[in-house]
């Protein structure tokens, strides 16, 4: 049977149909506001009409990045999207109006996780930690083979551990959040950042962007990088910094065999994760006595959340 799963990120949705072997018959996206929690479910109602014209589906996984409740039903919470207590699946079902669909939600993270450990870089272990670099950062736990939702569906929001006290503020109300270092939005505000603090390195980087702060995003400093641009470079190394350091603490808490990282900033491949091998090294307690995790690129890039949800609403 084929499933529909939707990835429900800051600013974008990405639909797919889904087959049980998980691959991706059909695909569809929209450009959303986070600020407008209607218009979210309206588009998504609206990719659902789009894909269930040629497909006949019965199951619909939404991937949501937010603290998504036990009840596989409502987000009680998100840093970067306006949902609070939100009953997301029932606004869908309400909008579909087809009692036959079943619809259920998920966090986006632990739905790509999911889908890397089902079909992915992660089919061969049973204990993983994903990290999804965004808008946010997001994290699934796969410990002995099962996705760790916790008691109330909001374990792995891995994003929000503290790492630096009085750090940059959170979408979450706090100080230091992990996502403050290791997201795409880190990467922008500090690229921007240095487009004022460090003019000369900047030049490239502010040509690029046709001399427009706002034009610079994750994907122009990757390619920059890519280009060989120090400065570009150095940002995205200091992301992996932050990867491996994060890392090596979870380590400590959940001894996983891989780290999975995916996300846009994911597409920089060994110039965040050469930095973050380095850092995990460096800060990983009893080093040298024990057995080491790998950090490695998600294998299904920006698919696996809609992935993920697919084969999670099946479930
Ligand atoms: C949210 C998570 C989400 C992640 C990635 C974080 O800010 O708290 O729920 O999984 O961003 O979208
Ligand atoms: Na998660
Ligand atoms: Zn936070």
């Amino acid at each position: 049977m084929h499933a529909i799963g939707v990835d429900i990120g800051g600013t974008k949705i990405a639909a797919g149909v889904v087959d049980e072997a998980g691959t991706i018959l059909a695909k569809t996206r929209r450009d959303t506001d986070p600020d407008d929690a209607a218009s979210i479910d309206a588009a998504i109602a609206d990719v659902y009409r789009e894909l269930s014209a040629s497909y006949e589906v019965r199951q619909v996984g939404l991937a949501a990045a937010g603290f998504v409740a036990s009840d596989r039903a409502r987000v009680l919470f998100a840093p970067n999207i306006a949902w609070r207590e939100y009953p997301l699946r029932d606004n869908v079902a309400a909008l579909i109006a087809d009692p036959a669909v079943r619809i259920v939600v998920e966090n986006d993270a632990n739905a790509a996780g999911w889908a890397e450990f089902r079909y992915g870089v992660g089919r061969d272990v049973e204990d993983m930690v994903m990290l999804t670099l965004g808008t946010g950062l997001g994290g699934a736990i796969v410990t002995g083979g099962r996705l760790a939702r916790g008691a109330w569906g909001a374990a792995a929001e891995i994003g929000h551990m503290r790492v630096v006290p009085g750090g940059h503020w959170c979408g979450c109300g706090h100080q230091g959040c992990w996502e403050q270092y290791v997201s795409g939005s880190a990467l922008v505000r500090d690229a921007r950042a240095a487009l004022v603090t460090r003019p000369e390195q900047a030049a490239g980087l502010l040509a690029l962007a046709g001399g427009r702060a706002e034009a610079v995003t994750g994907p122009l400093v990757t390619g920059a990088a890519q280009a060989g641009d120090p400065l570009a470079v150095e940002l995205l190394a200091e992301v992996g910094r932050w990867v491996g350091e994060g890392a090596a603490s979870v380590a400590a808490l959940l001894d996983p065999e891989l780290f999975v990282i995916g996300g846009g900033v994911s597409a920089a491949g060994d110039l965040v994760l050469a930095p973050a091998r380095k850092a995990f090294g460096e800060q990983l307690s009893g080093r040298g006595h024990r057995p080491e995790a790998a950090i490695v690129v998600a294998d299904m890039g920006n698919d696996a959340g809609m992935v993920g949800a697919a084969d999670l609403a099946r479930i």
